[in-house]
Parts: C-alpha cells; structure tokens; sequence
C-alpha cells in the first residue's frame, strides 16, 4: 500500500531525469542540497541515479581494455545497452545525453535550449563515462546529444553531468525563486552581470561599497549598474560582447567603455630592402581606403608620417580636394577623410595624442613577421592592452613594413594576419582592415 502511493507520487513528477554513473556515491550530497533538493520537494523534478555496476552479471566488469595503443579501459557497450533499456522500461523513453570532452560545449545559450528539451520529455537520461569514457559504438547508437563543459579532460563525466544539472535547472520554472534574477544573470546578453556587495559592512579592508548604491535612487543605482557591467565586461570578456552585441544602443554603450584608439602609416623608418631602412612613397589609395577602414571601427584619428617635403605636398593636396570638391563627389569617402591628418614623424602622433587624450598611447606595432624583443600579443589579448586604461596607437608600415628598430620601441607587436599559406604579402591597405576587424570588430557567433 505505502509502496503503491510511493509510486504514484513519483509519477506525478513531470520530469525524470536518470543518472547513469560509475560512483553514484558522487551524487548523494549534491542532489540532496539547497535547490535542487528543493525542486525534488516541490514536485518539479525527480532523479533515479544507477551505477553501471548494477547492470553488470555477477563478476562481469562494467569497463573492458580499449583497442590501439596508448589503451585504457572504456565502459562496455553491453553494459550501456543493458543500462538505457532498463531506465527506459522504469521510466519511458528517454532523451539521452553523454558528458564528454567531445560534446557540443557548454555554454548559457544550449543551458537554454536544454531547459525547454528537459520541460518537454518527461525522461532525461545524463550518461556519466568515466576512464576513456563510453564505447563509442554504444555512444553513437543512443547520444541524442554529447556535451562536453569546456576545453579540458577531466576524470570523469560526473561532474560535468552536475555543471550541467546546475545551469539547466535554474531555467526551468518554480527552481530558482525570483525569475528576473535569470534575465539579469551573467552570459545571458551582451553584457555580464554587475558587481554585488553585501551591507554591512559598508567598508571592508578599506575598501567602500560604492555610494550610490546606497542612495535609494534607483535610476541612479541602474545607470551605474548598467555602466559597471558593461565596462567590465568589455574590459575582461570582449569576445563575449563582440558575439552578442546586436542591438544598436548595446554597439553604442560597448564602445564608449572601450579606450581611444588611433592608427599611423608610416612612410618613415621602414625596410625599403632586407636590411635597409629608408622612406617610402605615398598612395592616394591608401589616405581615404584606410580613412574608411578606421571610421567603420571607430579609430578617433589616422595619421600618415612622412618627412619628405614633396610626398607632403601630394598629401595635401589629396587632402585639399577631400575637404572642397570632393565632399560633392562622395560625402562617405569626405567623411571618413576627416579623421586624417599629416605629420612629420611618430614623435609628433604621439605629442598629438597625448594632448588630446591626457595620457600617452601604448603603442601596438604590426608586422608581417614575428621579432624578438617586443611582447608579442594576439586578437584575443585586448584585455592585457585595455586594462591599462590609456589610449592605443597602432603602427603600421608601407614598403616591406616597420623598422625593427622601431617595433623594438613599441609596447607591444600584434601577431601577423594571414592564411593557411606562405604568401604574406598583403597590402597596408587590407592589413588595416583585417586587424581593426579582429581587434575591435563586431564577431556575432548566432543570428536571431
Ligand atoms: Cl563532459 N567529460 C570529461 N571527462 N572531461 C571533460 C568534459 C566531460 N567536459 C570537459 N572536459
């Protein structure tokens, strides 16, 4: 009788979610705590978790040697077939998901998506291998879905199964009491979540919790949450920002937190030969072709540097026409050739800068070639730079590129762009485009 009403209890429950496991020990803890206990109390969710031992014949093992050399020791797929069939006899169907270091990666958006798939099947069933993990044929027969939490081994997939369990189970209603607390939650747009502080007390080891939040204004409090979020978010997880930033408002925020950037051609200190540092001519091409490249990433000013007195005059004069007659003839190219201006060397752009902006640029040289002596950085490295909260200058060079000298003195050399070939021989013109695209570009990683 009490074993009868045990069980149409558990049939109440809208969600099953079996986990399948070689330490089902692991678990006894975990999904006796705080919310996901909680969710089990209140009748969202139950968990059956089986040891693969327990679909084992007396004295068969649960894991088998691997094939090839390098070998370890799989779960066997007898024993995996053995397991889902008797889940599925006890509670239905299932919708079957293996942890591996060589599933579809974990992040908010499938944390999403999984929410709804675990609302619309009534069995889940989480399939933790652990050693090398499952046989693969067992594993491609019955994986709906194979999920890994990022880039590294773990020992095991039980873990993974509980990251999983942690971040999917926030989603589904009645888990987590205040539902708006998931819409402000890190990862979940462009921007991660603001910083939190606890009161008391008001100053720890120094440091304060920042006034505002304690006005009672609210706008107040929002606006400076909103602006915290999103310099910090800039600031330290730009390639997250750059994925998500769709809406025009969320562009327009993301880029007053990022710090000014400038870009120079050199047609001075640069290789003319191997080895044999001069000056180079001037392209009409590349004053408003790079002028357009820098207005579409929002460079604040492009210099061209050149001492020679008649390669100034074709400048100005190109530059001349932009301002007058040209403004006629195309008002886009007119536009961006507001951004140019003329110097006489990098010392000079530099001083320009630095009057402008109250701080002296870090200066970023680019090459198409690695060199010693300089910190080398990469597309991702934009955090190492912008930490430094002063205005960035990168350098490039015409003919065969920047002196050596001259990326010596530079802060930093940005890693060269290029192909899957040898042929490095791109144009000033389409380096600047590429590396302002890699730097500060817009990168959306979904469309919808
Ligand atoms: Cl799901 N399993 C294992 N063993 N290692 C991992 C993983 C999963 N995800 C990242 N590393």
């Amino acid at each position: 009788m009490q074993n009868k009403r045990r069980l149409s209890q558990e049939n109440s429950f809208s969600m099953n979610i079996s986990i399948a496991t070689v330490f089902p020990g692991l678990y006894r803890e975990f999904l006796q705590t705080s919310l996901i206990k909680r969710s089990q109390e209140k009748g969202i969710v139950s968990f059956d978790v089986v040891s693969f031992a327990s679909f084992c014949h007396p004295k068969e093992r649960l894991d088998g040697p691997t094939v090839g050399h390098g070998s370890g020791m799989a779960i066997r797929p007898e024993v995996i077939e053995r397991m889902v069939n008797g889940q599925e006899e006890k509670h239905g169907f299932a919708y079957k998901i293996f942890l591996t270091p060589q599933g579809r990666k974990l992040d908010q958006k499938l944390a999403v998506e999984l929410s709804s798939l675990f609302l619309k099947n009534s069995h889940i069933m989480l399939v933790a291998g652990r050693y090398e993990g499952c046989d693969d044929r067992a594993q491609s027969e019955y994986a709906d879905l194979e999920v890994s939490i990022g880039d590294y081994v773990l020992m095991g997939g039980d873990l993974p199964a509980m990251v999983l369990l942690e971040t999917v189970m926030r989603h589904i209603p009645g888990v987590v009491a205040k539902e708006d607390s998931i819409e402000q939650d890190s990862f979940m747009g462009p921007f991660l979540d603001f910083p939190t502080y606890t009161v008391p007390p008001r100053e720890w080891k120094g440091r304060q919790v920042p006034e505002v939040l304690l006005s009672g204004n609210h706008a107040a409090m929002n606006a400076f949450r909103k602006e915290k979020a999103v310099l910090r978010s800039v600031k330290e997880h730009f390639g997250w920002v750059r994925a998500r930033c769709i809406k025009k408002d969320d562009k327009k925020l993301a880029y007053a937190s990022m710090p000014a950037h400038y870009v120079v051609l050199m047609h001075d200190h640069v290789l003319v030969q191997d080895g044999v540092v001069g000056t180079s001519s001037v392209t009409s091409l590349d004053i408003h072709d790079i002028a357009r490249s820098c207005s579409t990433y929002g460079i604040k000013g492009y210099a061209l540097v050149t001492p020679l007195i008649d390669q100034r005059k074709i400048v100005e004069t190109i530059l001349d026409f932009w301002h007058g007659a040209g403004i006629q003839y195309n008002n886009n190219r007119a536009e961006a050739v507001e951004l140019v201006s003329l110097e006489e060397s990098l010392e000079k752009v530099i001083a320009a800068i630095e009057s402008k902006e109250g701080k002296k640029p870090l200066l970023v040289a680019t090459s198409a070639k690695v060199q010693e002596g300089v910190r080398s950085i990469t597309y991702y490295d934009q955090s190492i730079v912008w930490k430094e909260d002063r205005p960035v200058l990168f350098i490039f060079g015409t003919a065969k590129g920047l002196s050596s000298e001259l990326i010596k003195s530079c802060d930093y050399l940005l890693l060269p762009v290029g192909g899957f070939t040898e042929f490095k021989h791109l144009s000033v013109r389409s380096a600047v485009a590429v590396v302002l695209d890699r730097w500060m570009g817009i990168n959306l990683s979904r469309v919808d």
